[in-house]
């Protein structure tokens, strides 16, 4: 009711100027029939159809029903009486230009076809995501790598899944571009904006694009006058509609909380830039072609069987730890957190050099530690960190293009370069599937997490 009346009363609309933090209200007057919208900070959207107007927190609830929308900015308010649609600007109490606007969009049939879940679904189409990343990407990605060059300091700005992608962007543009990329956790961005100056570039990673702690920290450094570019899947979203050049990860939408294919795309994309970067573009996309090739091997019914009978074996540990090291560490840090989000068991994923430094002290006979040793530069020190849990008793499942005596169990992942890290990741995805159903969760719908958290 204190909606409604927002527009009218100088008096209530500043009571709506008060309140503190993200929000986004929806409240319907029965008597008048009148529908009022009004968001500061969290994303509301309208749809305007035939005879029926709709609100929702973002459009891919809307577009089955209607393709004309509209994006609310923060302090629109939004009002619906009948066929009468007015926006207003609740600071003024103006009124203001509807601007809706037509979108396009594909959109992905709600059926799971031959999969019992959606996160297994996604993850057989990744293949698809890098292709269309290697074919389709290439104009985007060298805008990137220009911007890229230009400024003077590029952040990568992530949180969860995305920050590993952010975390494994910086080794990629080191080994493959030899330029030296900052990456900070979106929650953490507010702690270190000191040295955001017009020169930075701060790309934000994002599969919703509506995350409140990334909103957050472009909008800080647009303040300080910062350039802004993001990697995003959701067209329309609040942080593909704040930069100035957005890169769409185009992974298809994602229904799993647990976020799959749009960190592959991810991950392609940085790789694609990086190589980009270092003028070797057509480099780049073999790798990427490679990988998916790779990727689909994984993915083959022979190889998935191993993987499931090797969750057999783990899914009554209390805890799995995951080694790796360069670029392997950041797939360590994402397959812990795809096995700690679906099955509940801890997952840890560490560098393997830290080992030494702590970890080491948590492992007893038997507990299982996965090795992520591709045949890179990493592979001599990261078996001999898996010597070190062996030798105390560690169960050494290893991940690799071959077998070696240190391994109790192996899941063979075949050579891709710097696309390696695609393809661990896709062996501990399915797996933390398999120990999900092993202990009878629901991998769609994990305890106490939401697609998309749009609140600080
Ligand atoms: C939530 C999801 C994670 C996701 C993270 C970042 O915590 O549960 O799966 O990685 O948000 O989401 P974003 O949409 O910004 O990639």
């Amino acid at each position: 009711m204190l909606i409604i009346v927002l527009k009218r009363s100088r008096k209530k609309r500043k009571a709506f100027l008060k309140l503190d933090g993200l929000n986004a209200f929806v409240a319907l007057d029965t008597r008048s029939r009148t529908l009022v919208a009004v968001k500061n900070g969290s994303p509301l959207v309208a749809g305007m159809g035939k005879n029926e107007n709709f609100v929702a927190s973002d459009a891919a609830g809307i577009v089955d029903y209607t393709r004309d929308i509209l994006f609310l900015e923060d302090y629109d308010l939004l009002s619906i009486e009948g066929d009468k649609i007015t926006l207003y600007d609740v600071r003024s109490g103006k009124e203001k230009r509807l601007k809706h606007q037509k979108v396009d969009w594909q959109i992905e049939p709600e059926s799971l076809g031959k999969f019992k879940h959606f996160l297994m679904k996604e993850v057989y189409e990744q293949p698809r995501v890098i292709r269309r990343i290697a074919h389709e990407s290439g104009y985007e990605v060298v805008h990137l790598a220009n911007l890229i060059k230009k400024s003077f300091g590029t952040y990568l700005v992530g949180c969860g899944t995305a920050s590993y992608a952010c975390l494994a962007g910086t080794y990629l543009f080191s080994e493959i571009s030899k330029r030296h990329l900052n990456f900070v956790i979106g929650s953490e961005f507010n702690y270190l904006e000191d040295f955001i100056t017009p020169r930075s570039l701060v790309i934000g990673v994002s599969q919703s694009g509506e995350t409140a702690d990334i909103i957050e920290s472009l909008t800080k450094a647009k303040k300080k006058g910062a350039q802004l570019s993001c990697l995003v899947n959701v067209i329309g979203s609040t942080l593909y509609r704040l930069v100035d050049f957005k890169v769409l990860i185009g992974a298809g939408q994602e229904r799993a909380v647990i976020s799959t294919k749009a960190f592959i795309g991810q991950i392609s994309l940085l790789l694609f830039t990086s190589y980009a970067l270092a003028n070797r573009l057509a480099e780049g996309r073999r790798v990427l072609q490679k990988t998916a090739r790779a990727m689909e091997t994984i993915l083959s019914k022979d190889s998935q069987s191993h993987i499931r009978v090797l969750a057999r074996k783990l899914w009554r540990h209390d805890h799995i730890y995951i080694i790796g090291r360069g670029i392997s560490y950041s797939a360590a840090l994402e397959g812990a957190l795809k096995i700690k989000e679906a099955s509940y068991i801890h997952a840890e994923g560490f560098a393997a050099g830290e080992l030494k430094h702590g970890v080491i002290a948590l492992v007893e006979k038997g507990t299982p530690c996965i090795v992520i040793a591709p045949p890179d530069k990493t592979l001599g020190a990261v078996l001999a960190a898996a010597m070190e849990v062996k030798a105390r008793g560690g169960l050494i499942i290893g991940l690799s293009d071959k077998n070696n005596e240190i391994f109790d169990h192996f899941v063979k992942v075949p050579e891709a370069g710097l696309g390696s890290l695609m393809l661990n990741v896709a062996v501990l995805q399915t797996l933390s599937y398999y120990l999900t159903l092993d202990r009878k969760h629901d991998p769609d719908k994990p305890r106490n997490l939401a697609k998309s958290v749009t609140v600080k």
